[in-house]
């Protein structure tokens, strides 16, 4: 069946371009610094790494082949290969999942755009400052969901393909420039120490439910981005080859990001566990001492905004995907629909930064302020349990064999042989990890 009414994806490399364009975002420049600098460093990116390739890398096969099988949003896939009134439960989580993971976002994104204006206007200021004024903050929020909205309401091809297609090499030049001046920084060896040499004692419980969620998170798995996007992916497309394409220069570009900041943050001294300020006080005093900073500076948090940009257009898409085929709406409804839902759910977290107290102070599962806690509970738990029930519906209720027909199309013959590991991996180690790192969370 060719899927021409909803769109395509114009080429293998254009679906890999956008699929690795809502990968890589603010997950790999912003939180997974930040997550790893709260979780003491080179142990926790041993784990990510492990996350990544046995329990994340199989499950966005999973999430690609079931949207291609039903070409549908997350929802109806699940609709579509089983008469469970149950299990469809997994598509709405994750169309609720995107509302919440893009309120915070967006927020976030909005400081990127905040950055570069201060860039251009050579002053920078602090962190802390910036974040002291509630009609900026909500500005630029405002700012960066409109942005998102004007790509959304574009569609499919025009819309998210053509931002994609230059992001990824320019952002890659520069993040290796700045690890190469970085690195020659005083005091950068504490930075790679700390980075790179593992401290086994530094995890526990917690750790691991951290590399798990941020595993999901970066690469836009557990709350059907990736069902939705391999809806719009012809048959004769490689899924295995296009899965680990995305998941290698996800994981890349982190790696890299990783290896730019903590130079940097041990060589001007300040603190690796400071949570979600990290990358915007770390970054800006190093674009200072450089000669050309200013520039350097504005390039970057540009690059970083449009990175963050292919990522908030791919959430939009898995609310508005649904309502536009289970609901029936017009595309245009659906977006401004979730848009203003969006908004509003996301004031709290524009104000957690000290703004307004009560949710700067505000205390959950471990967390203080509205925007880590909503990252918890969006990332760290609600990826993961999504993630936790599509392995089970694609390894048992559809069933690895069905899935692995459906991954095979599109492939050389020799893949068959490789379709046993994987079927093992979703009907059982993903699972049980999962529900393993879960539970360890309830006890640490
Ligand atoms: N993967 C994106 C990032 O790293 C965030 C994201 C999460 C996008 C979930 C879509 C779905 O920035």
């Amino acid at each position: 069946m060719e899927q021409t009414t909803r769109g395509n994806w114009g080429s293998q490399m254009g679906f890999i371009l956008a699929a690795a364009g809502s990968a890589i975002g603010l997950g790999n420049i912003w939180r997974y610094p930040y997550i790893t600098g709260q979780n003491g460093g080179a142990a926790f990116v041993l784990l990510y790494l492990a996350c990544v390739l046995v329990i994340a890398l199989p499950v966005l096969i999973a999430e690609l082949a079931l949207g291609r099988r039903t070409t549908m949003n997350p929802v109806g896939a699940f609709q579509a290969l089983t008469t469970s009134k149950y299990w469809p439960f997994v598509g709405y989580l994750g169309v609720i999942t995107g509302v919440g993971i893009l309120s915070f976002y967006l927020v976030v994104a909005g400081w990127t755009l905040g950055y570069i204006v201060k860039e251009l206007s050579g002053t920078i200021g602090s962190f802390g400052d910036f974040v002291q004024d509630p009609i900026s903050e909500i500005g630029y929020f405002a700012a960066f969901l409109g942005l998102t909205v004007f790509v959304v309401l574009g569609g499919v091809e025009k819309g998210i393909e053509r931002w994609s297609k230059f992001l990824m090499p320019a952002l890659l030049i520069l993040l290796l420039c700045l690890i190469g001046y970085n690195l020659t920084l005083e005091g950068a060896s504490k930075g790679i120490e700390f980075y790179l040499n593992p401290d086994f004692s530094k995890i526990n419980g917690s750790t691991f439910l951290a590399a798990l969620g941020q595993a999901f998170f970066s690469l836009s798995l557990g709350m059907g981005t990736m069902i939705t996007y391999g809806s719009y992916l012809p048959k004769k497309e490689n899924i295995p080859v296009g899965a680990v394409a995305v998941a290698l220069s996800d994981t890349a570009i982190a790696f890299l990001a990783g290896l730019m900041i903590f130079p940097a943050l041990f060589s001007v001294g300040l603190e690796p566990s400071q949570g979600p300020a990290l990358v915007f006080n770390v970054l800006p005093s190093v674009f200072a001492t450089m000669p050309g900073g200013q520039f350097i500076g504005i390039a970057f948090f540009i690059l970083l905004a449009i990175a963050a940009l292919t990522s908030t257009v791919s959430l939009l898409e898995v609310p508005v995907a649904f309502l536009v085929d289970q609901k029936k709406w017009s595309r245009k409804k659906a977006v401004w629909i979730i848009s203003g839902a969006t908004f509003l759910l996301g004031l709290p977290s524009a104000l957690a930064q000290g703004t307004s107290d009560f949710f700067s102070t505000l205390t959950l599962f471990g967390q203080t302020g509205f925007l880590d806690i909503m990252s918890f509970v969006f990332s760290d738990l609600s990826l993961p349990i999504g993630g936790f029930f599509i392995a089970i519906f694609v390894g048992w209720v559809w069933g690895a064999r069905h899935a692995s027909e459906e991954i095979l199309l599109g492939t050389p013959p020799a893949f068959s042989r490789l379709m046993a590991g994987w079927g093992f991996l979703i009907r059982f180690v993903c699972p049980a990890m999962i529900l393993l790192v879960l539970i360890a969370k309830l006890f640490s």
